[in-house]
């Protein structure tokens, strides 16, 4: 009998306020698992997809799990293919990088079941492909910290250049999940056809940059103040409903600085303990309920250095 692996792949938060397309960490939970074993069949067969209500396909082709391993199977040069078992463990178009650990969970297991041919850089160039077939656009700020954990910095697409950034230990996220979906290829429509003022672009500029220089000073206070989308946040924001107000109640129970997770709907933020993050995230869900009348799942804890592994 083939040997079976099974991979986790972990949810992730992508932008982080100032970055669009260019920073995103690791959630230690949720995340994706995937079953996988190799094939004497050539190319990509998904035996079964759970957990996604029946909205995904198992044609490899159209599923972003396909798409990853099947480009690790080309970079790799294998003759032979692969047998994946997807469970979906996150919801879809919630701004957890859900498309993004699946793709991830596919890259990794190919990876693993071919002896490791790919470089770590290599992996997340595949699972970016799971993410143009989901989105039409290769972004990696969701798949990268997928792959490696942690905070990371995608300062280049092509060439990929991928940079892991420190993560101070006090640093505490929370994420809210307002139950309501954005579809991430929506989402990133409204950004391409905006234009935008150069005084926003100059201003994220140096959110960006204070963003990294916060995380090597382990200066939570200036990480806070970095966490200023002055481009994305206020198009998405029409989006989410009940945004600002949440935002609000975030900043004033104590949160560091706000955004959205992502292309949405959940919200981030950031705190300096696990206590601040756990009264934070009951205040941002008390708002996401007055303001919208929307229930929600809420997630307090650390980044997660670990990215996607065997389990
Ligand atoms: N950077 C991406 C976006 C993340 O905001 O569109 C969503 O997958």
């Amino acid at each position: 009998m083939a040997q079976r692996i099974r991979v986790f792949a972990p949810a992730t938060v992508a932008n982080l306020g100032p970055g669009f397309d260019v920073l995103g960490l690791a959630l230690p939970r949720p995340g994706d698992e995937l079953e996988a074993e190799l094939s004497d069949r050539p190319g990509v067969e998904i035996v079964a997809v759970t957990g996604d209500g029946g909205v995904l396909s198992t044609d490899p082709d159209k599923n972003v799990v396909g798409c990853a391993a099947n480009d690790v199977l080309k970079r790799a040069g294998s003759r032979r293919g692969l047998r994946l078992w997807l469970h979906k463990q996150m919801p879809l178009a919630s701004g957890l990088g859900s498309s993004g650990a699946s793709s991830a969970a596919g890259a990794v297991a190919a990876n693993e079941l071919l002896g490791r041919p790919l470089t770590p850089n290599e992996v997340v160039l595949s699972a970016m492909e799971g993410e143009r077939a989901a989105s039409g656009s290769p972004h990696a700020d969701n798949v990268a910290p997928s792959v490696l954990g942690g905070i990371v910095l995608v300062r280049s697409l092509e060439p990929l250049e991928v940079l892991s950034l420190p993560v101070p230990d006090s640093l505490h996220v929370v994420v809210v999940h307002p139950h309501c979906e954005v579809s991430t290829a929506d989402a990133r429509r409204l950004v391409k056809q905006a234009h935008f003022p150069l005084s926003a672009i100059v201003a994220n500029l140096g959110s960006l940059a204070s963003f990294v220089q916060a995380l090597h000073r382990g200066d939570l206070a200036l990480l806070g103040r970095s966490v200023d989308d002055q481009l994305i946040e206020p198009l998405r924001a029409q989006l989410i409903p009940g945004f600002s107000a949440v935002k609000k109640v975030a900043i004033k129970a104590g949160a560091l600085g706000c955004s959205i997770a992502g292309s949405g709907p959940s919200v981030f933020a950031f705190t300096a303990s696990l206590a601040s993050a756990q009264d934070v995230g009951a205040a941002m869900q008390s708002a996401f309920r007055t303001s919208a009348g929307l229930e929600s799942d809420l997630f307090a804890g650390t980044v997660s250095h670990e990215g996607a592994r065997i389990v």
